[in-house]
């Protein structure tokens, strides 16, 4: 802990050195932690402090895949933070010509303190960080987006107060950024209800190990292929693309499968009066979501994609 002007804060001490692969990793105290660390560091940056706590520093960032946020809230948030962030596209790395996982891994902890990757696989990812000699940060794979999930709870408890007993109701498909919100919302204490169509659920480990999580924390997890029912007295809710980034091939089978579970005002209309609406963007206006949904008064998607900066500033300087 250390004071910054009149402002106290508590790094992740426990974090320090390790990756961050996927959310069931941590522990609970380990996510809250981070969440609150991104709200003290959120309210530092508005008030024009920026705590150099990673002066000299270099975070590698590999990118398989495409990015806005990702990129962009990482690289800012280490220029806030005092050190440096190397963009690398993996296919002007040797990697993208066959250099193995395991020889670019060492390699690169000769250069850099830490490493973010956006990658196709997991298990990619998964390799990179067992034989890197730094920290891994997962920055999406086809799993887990667990930077999104503490951004996300981040953005609730900014605008709620508070995440324990709140109700979060995702409708779309049950992929990276659904399991990684499950696994944080378990976390936190909160009720998560997934909204899929019958072949899309969630991975059934992901939903398994949610429910051991949330049987310790009150928080509760559950599956549903109604929306309505998952969207009923919701404090938030969530959607994101029905097609992910490498999934292109079967667009137009998803948009079949995917027929009445457009967020849409008809919708919306179960949750709590004063919901959130929340997508991690980008989104598709009029496939996964109403236009008059994400551009209404209900939305915060512009907060949740700054507040993707705070919480991996929380990260970044817990880790390194
Ligand atoms: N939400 C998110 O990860 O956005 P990008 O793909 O733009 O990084
Ligand atoms: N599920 C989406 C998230 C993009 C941020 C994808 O993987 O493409």
């Amino acid at each position: 802990m250390f004071m910054t002007g009149m402002q106290e804060m508590t790094l992740v001490e426990s974090l320090k050195g390790e990756d961050l692969l996927s959310l069931d990793k941590l522990e609970t105290e380990e996510v809250t932690g981070l969440i609150e660390l991104g709200f003290i560091l959120k309210k530092l940056a508005k008030e024009g402090r920026y705590p150099k706590l990673l002066s000299g520093k270099i975070l590698g960032m590999i990118f398989e895949k495409h990015s806005t946020r990702t990129r962009i809230s990482f690289e800012s948030g280490m220029i806030h933070l005092g050190g440096h962030a190397m963009f690398m596209n993996s296919r002007d790395l040797q990697i993208g010509r066959g250099e193995s996982v395991r020889d670019t891994a060492h390699v690169l902890s000769g250069y850099l303190d830490a490493i973010m990757i956006r990658a196709n696989r997991h298990t990619m990812v998964q390799e990179l960080a067992d034989e890197a000699a730094i920290p891994v940060i997962n920055g999406l794979t086809d799993i887990y987006h667990p930077c999104q999930a503490l951004a996300d709870l981040l953005t609730i408890r900014e605008v709620k107060g508070g995440l324990e007993g709140r109700k979060i109701a995702y409708v779309g498909d049950g992929n990276n950024v659904a399991h990684s919100l499950i696994l944080a919302a378990a976390h936190a204490g909160m009720e998560i209800a997934v909204a899929t169509p019958e072949g899309y659920e969630p991975s059934p480990d992901v939903m398994e190990t949610a429910t051991a999580i949330a049987g310790k924390t009150g928080g509760h997890v559950s599956w549903t292929s109604e929306p309505d029912a998952a969207v009923d007295k919701a404090d938030a809710v969530y959607t994101d693309v029905w097609t992910s980034m490498g999934q292109e091939e079967e667009t137009a089978a998803r948009v079949e499968a995917f027929k009445g579970f457009m967020v849409d005002d008809e919708m919306i209309a179960r949750a709590k009066p004063d919901f959130m609406f929340l997508h991690c963007l980008p989104a598709h206006r009029g496939e996964e979501v109403a236009a008059s949904v994400i551009d209404g008064p209900n939305s915060h998607v512009f907060r949740q994609a700054e507040n993707r900066l705070h919480a991996q500033k929380a990260v970044l300087a817990s880790i390194m």
